[in-house]
């Protein structure tokens, strides 16, 4: 009879033989089989632990992992796979930490230098980042996913023909198209301006942002399109039936226009904040939907829409505009801020992601909607380096002939 030694070697070789062929259920069978034989033992624990993070089990992977650290502080695997379940968890300072540990225990892989280039930037150290990057591509240059994150940190530097030839690589090496098209319209100019920002990438920056975008947006910069457009609305003193809060995100325009409205329906393409806006209370209804198929999807009329720091997620108008307007009750109000466009364009894609758009353009819009130009006026929107980013506020207003959806 085999000791209890021999029973969790064999059952390691085969946790490891299911590990290698997918069968994962299988593997975490064995290697808990053999670590009740063999408790305690670090690749035992890593191999549970690496496990773990393949079922995306990541809370449950960290205790095991931590575990086998602990025993064998330079298990460069256990470190590694650590690192990937905190960047999973979020937890960037504690995977930071983690995959540097493993990289200075020789692993330097191209997918751990990625891992580890992300956590530093949301920790928004874009130089330790860089260099992360450059390790990865040292490693593997047909990483398209470091070129794409070089391009970024590059684009966010203001290096925009580097950011360029980066995004390039990112596409050479199968990176998403419609993306780094998006990315590279932003950096290089004369390259074709996407009318639209990807939806997923639009949906992922504002999931990721939702948590922290009252306190960073409200006090790092100082972002007043919500207030500022809202104001005279507000001054009017009277009541709106029913009121359309187009890409609301966590609720800042709700709050304001729930206490001089009915109703104050709310929808946004961001799930993470949907929740946020829902909870607020504010709204009867948030809606999980990018506006143009929520707008065209009914035809019931609203009295007031408004859009704050919108449609700069949105690119062109040409059907955005039309479709808020036939939204529109008789004599009802679309408000809408926008960042402005340099003299005599009607559209750029700016190096921040962001869509500008021209004055004469919005007025043009509208008219052909048969909206009319209740007030266009020049302000700030929010802070960028400490600089105001000035913006154009727009009220227009369905003139009572206008015809309602058909
Ligand atoms: C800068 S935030 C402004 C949020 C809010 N209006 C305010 O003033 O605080 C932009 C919001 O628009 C949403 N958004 C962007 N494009 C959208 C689209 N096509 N459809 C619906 N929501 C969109 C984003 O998810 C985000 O929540």
């Amino acid at each position: 009879m085999s000791n209890p030694l021999d029973k969790a070697r064999t059952l390691f070789v085969s946790g490891n033989a299911h590990f290698e062929a997918g069968r994962l259920e299988a593997a975490l069978a064995d290697f808990d089989a053999a670590l009740a034989h063999s408790p305690g033992r670090p690749s035992l624990l890593v191999n549970r632990g690496a496990t773990l993070c393949r079922l995306a089990r990541w809370e449950e992977a960290l205790p095991t992992l931590q575990a086998a650290a602990q025993v064998d502080p330079d298990h460069a695997d256990a470190w590694a796979a650590m690192g990937l379940a905190q960047q999973a968890l979020g937890q960037w300072a504690a995977a930071t930490e983690s995959l540097q540990r493993a990289h200075a225990l020789g692993l330097r892989d191209g997918a751990l230098c990625l891992a580890l280039a992300d956590c530093q930037m949301r920790l928004e150290r874009p130089g330790a980042a860089l260099a992360a990057v450059d390790q990865a591509l040292a490693a593997d240059a047909s990483l398209a996913e470091a070129w794409s994150l070089r391009g970024n940190l590059m684009r966010e530097a203001g290096r925009l023909t580097e950011a360029a030839a980066a995004f390039d690589q990112a596409l050479v090496h199968g990176g998403h198209p419609e993306l780094h098209r998006f990315y590279l319209a932003s950096v290089r100019s004369g390259e074709p301006v996407p009318p639209h920002p990807p939806r997923a990438y639009v949906e992922s920056l504002f999931d990721d942002y939702a948590p922290d975008f009252q306190q960073h947006l409200l006090q790092d910069l100082k972002y007043q399109a919500h207030s500022r457009l809202l104001a005279p609305i507000l001054a009017e003193g009277r009541r709106w039936p029913l009121a359309l809060d187009l890409g609301c995100g966590s609720g800042l325009c709700g709050q304001l226009l729930a206490p001089v409205c009915d109703a104050v329906d709310g929808v946004d393409v961001s799930r993470v904040m949907v929740e946020q806006a829902t909870a607020s209370g504010d709204y009867r209804r948030v809606h999980h939907a990018d506006l143009l198929p929520f707008l065209t999807a009914s035809e019931s009329l609203a009295d007031l829409i408004v859009a704050a720091d919108v449609f700069i997620y949105v690119g062109a108008l040409d059907d955005a505009l039309p479709a808020a307007a036939q939204r529109l009750a008789p004599g009802g109000i679309l408000a809408f801020s926008v960042e402005q466009a340099d003299p005599g364009h009607d559209l750029q894609l700016r190096p921040s992601l962001r869509y500008a758009h021209g004055r004469a353009a919005i007025e043009r819009l509208a008219t052909s909607c048969g909206l009319s130009v209740r007030a266009l006026w020049a302000a700030a929107i929010r802070e960028d380096q400490r600089q105001p980013v000035m913006g154009w506020y727009a009220l227009l207003q369905r003139s009572d002939g206008a015809q309602a959806a058909s």
